[in-house]
């Protein structure tokens, strides 16, 4: 474990579980349908890779990329797309994939966004919840853990950009962020 890991949250092998059961849901879900997966950069990379090795059936791969935090711990509620999609998701049935859902204000503004568009469906998700912690209403159809309002680092995410490479998700001690 990193030094700087509290303690373990979800190991490799309790992610790689959980993201096949969701895998398996929307490849179900979605049959017929040819969806669109939009994972958010950067913290979803990981996520994203894995989670589409699970998903059988066609369907494409886009990323956008958005900035919210910089490098603090709370969110100032300002989001800024600083890449946009490749494609045009008019008609389409679009998925956002995403590392964590906090106050919900990234993904509020990412739908509305998006929505724009006009794809035929639109639905989250995300492979952590942090439900305590929510300022806009955002519903989740698919979210892999639902955890407590922890300082977490791993598996794509990242303090500071820090961590993000580590396979699993941990707890980061609090003296490394305070
Ligand atoms: C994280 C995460 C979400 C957002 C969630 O991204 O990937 O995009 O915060 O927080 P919210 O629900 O409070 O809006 P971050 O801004 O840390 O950037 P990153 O993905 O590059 O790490």
């Amino acid at each position: 474990m990193h030094r700087d890991v509290e303690r373990v949250l979800y190991t490799e092998e309790a992610l790689k579980e959980r993201i096949t059961e969701l895998g398996k849901r929307m490849t179900a879900d979605y049959q017929g349908k040819n969806p669109v997966f939009i994972g958010v950069l950067k913290g979803s990379f990981m996520f994203m890779a894995d989670l589409m090795r699970t998903i059988d059936l066609p369907c494409e791969v886009e990323f956008m990329a958005v900035s919210s935090y910089g490098n603090k711990s709370e969110t100032t509620g300002a989001v800024r797309i600083t890449q946009d999609l490749d494609m045009d998701i008019e008609n389409r049935h679009a998925i956002i994939v995403e590392d964590i859902l906090d106050s919900g204000l990234t993904l509020n503004y990412l739908i509305n966004y998006l929505n724009g568009s006009k794809p035929a469906s639109i639905e989250i998700c995300t492979l952590l919840d942090k439900p305590e912690r929510r300022r806009a209403q955002v519903n989740p159809k698919y979210t892999g853990f639902t955890i407590p309002d922890a300082f977490v680092v791993g598996y794509g995410l990242d303090f500071a950009q820090r961590y993000r490479n580590l396979p699993y998700i941990g707890i980061l001690k609090p003296e490394v962020y305070q």
